[in-house]
């Protein structure tokens, strides 16, 4: 947003007398740094997520609910469980239309992927629910009006690249999967990352984040080595840092961002190369992410025993993890009409509230309750979701009591 030049002036004095305005005197206390196994404020103060993804990564590429609820509604839901931050997913295709000078208003947006009836329906709900967006407000802008919120509301905003083309992600014939598939264009991803990076720089709520969501096998079988995750991901890592030196950089692993041990435990990582956390400039920035979905398993024991071979012996003062570093459960979820009494949803939150030095923290799949389209189906359902079909309300209660106390638990 642009100023009217006469305020700037006024502005200033009053950021001189009142020092509190300042970004670094005040909440998010930001950049956050990390030490061990732990995330730093700037008071030096430890700080850990407990929070939810927020989708914006899909067809429409804006962030989900919105022809429902407003932004403020979504994000006072969210506050109202205790979190402290939002996964906010994003698409790397809506960043090359802004370097295309593509259309990337609501209405084209809207019309583009619901078609011209249903986009024109939608469009009108959102802009119905949020009228301080018009048809010419862009996707981007969208990103800032829920980054000004979160930081009306004291929420932290992790950016995350969830896909490149815009849909639903994930699975190996999706051309998304590994660097190089069908529309994972390597150029073009880091320069979205560095874009988001630098634009992010305005949201007073920005502290972290992500270089790619679950990575995986192509439809060919390719991808998924450690060597040519090496190549790709650290000269991404740099240019984040070097668009914005600020935010955590969340580094993902292997196999659907289950597998992050060779990294973690600095071994081979196939060609005599190491992994080492200290040779990067950044070392204080490096993050490790992983994601769980064990629903199925009946045996908390197991749960915890693969965690913790998957890298989170990073958190565990392990002697083993070389490159000890916070590890960040980014996703993990289950089904809202059965889950949260199960094995599963239990032995989670039992495992990261008793790490050893403290909580890990987390991020729950999913606050949507339904998609403006998925998989080409509109108007669809999310049985995952904390919120109902129309995001009025929770889905569950007893499968929210869980979040909540979870939260309460990490965050103390
Ligand atoms: C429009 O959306 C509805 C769901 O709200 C869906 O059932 C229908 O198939 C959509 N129409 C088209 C043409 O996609
Ligand atoms: C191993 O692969 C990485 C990533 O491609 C590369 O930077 C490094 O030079 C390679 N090391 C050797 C010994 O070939
Ligand atoms: C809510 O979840 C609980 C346990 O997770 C389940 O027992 C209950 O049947 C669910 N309620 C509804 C209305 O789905």
């Amino acid at each position: 947003m642009k100023l009217p030049l006469f305020l700037l002036p006024i502005l200033g004095a009053l950021a001189q007398a009142n020092p509190i305005t300042s970004q670094a005197s005040s909440w998010p206390y930001a950049p956050f740094t990390t030490s061990g196994r732990d995330i730093k404020n700037s008071l030096g103060q430890t700080v850990n997520y407990a929070g939810v993804n927020w989708p914006g990564a899909a067809d429409v590429m804006i962030p989900e609910g919105l022809q429902y609820q407003s932004v403020k509604t979504i994000m006072s839901k969210i506050k109202s469980l205790g979190m402290n931050v939002i996964r906010l997913t994003y698409a790397i295709e809506m960043i090359d239309d802004i370097y295309g000078n593509v259309d990337s208003s609501l209405k084209t947006a809207f019309i583009q992927a619901l078609g011209q009836t249903n986009g024109t329906k939608v469009l009108k709900q959102v802009l119905a629910a949020n009228p301080s967006f018009t048809e010419k407000t862009t996707r981007l802008q969208v990103f800032d009006a829920i980054a000004a919120e979160a930081a009306t509301q004291n929420i932290y905003i992790h950016l995350d690249n969830h896909v490149s083309k815009g849909e639903w992600c994930c699975s190996h014939t999706d051309g998304n999967a590994w660097f190089g598939d069908t529309y994972f264009n390597v150029a073009n991803w880091k320069r979205g990352l560095a874009y988001m990076a630098s634009h992010a720089a305005s949201w007073p709520a920005f502290t972290s984040m992500s270089l790619r969501n679950e990575l995986r096998t192509t439809a060919d079988g390719t991808g998924d080595n450690w060597v040519s995750w090496y190549a790709n991901m650290i000269p991404a890592a740099d240019g984040i840092h070097k668009a914005n030196t600020s935010p955590l950089i969340f580094f993902s692993g292997l196999s659907y961002d289950t597998q992050l041990a060779t990294i973690v435990n600095g071994n081979d990582i196939g060609n005599g190369t190491h992994f080492s956390k200290s040779s990067h400039s950044y070392a204080n920035k490096i993050i490790w992410e992983l994601h769980n979905y064990q629903n199925s398993a009946t045996n908390c024991n197991d749960i915890k025993g693969s965690l913790r071979n998957q890298g989170y012996n990073a958190m565990e003062g392990d002697s083993a993890a070389v490159n000890k570093a916070p590890v960040l459960l980014t996703e993990f979820g289950f089904d809202q009409n059965t889950g949260s009494q199960s094995v599963y949803a239990q032995c989670i939150e039992d495992y990261l509230t008793t790490l050893p030095g403290g909580p890990g923290g987390w991020m729950q799949w999913v606050v949507s309750g339904s998609y403006y389209i998925r998989e080409g189906g509109e108007d669809k359902d999310e049985s995952w979701g904390l919120l109902n079909h129309d995001w009025s309300n929770w889905r569950n209660q007893t499968a929210v009591d869980y979040t909540k106390s979870f939260v309460k638990k990490t965050l103390g």
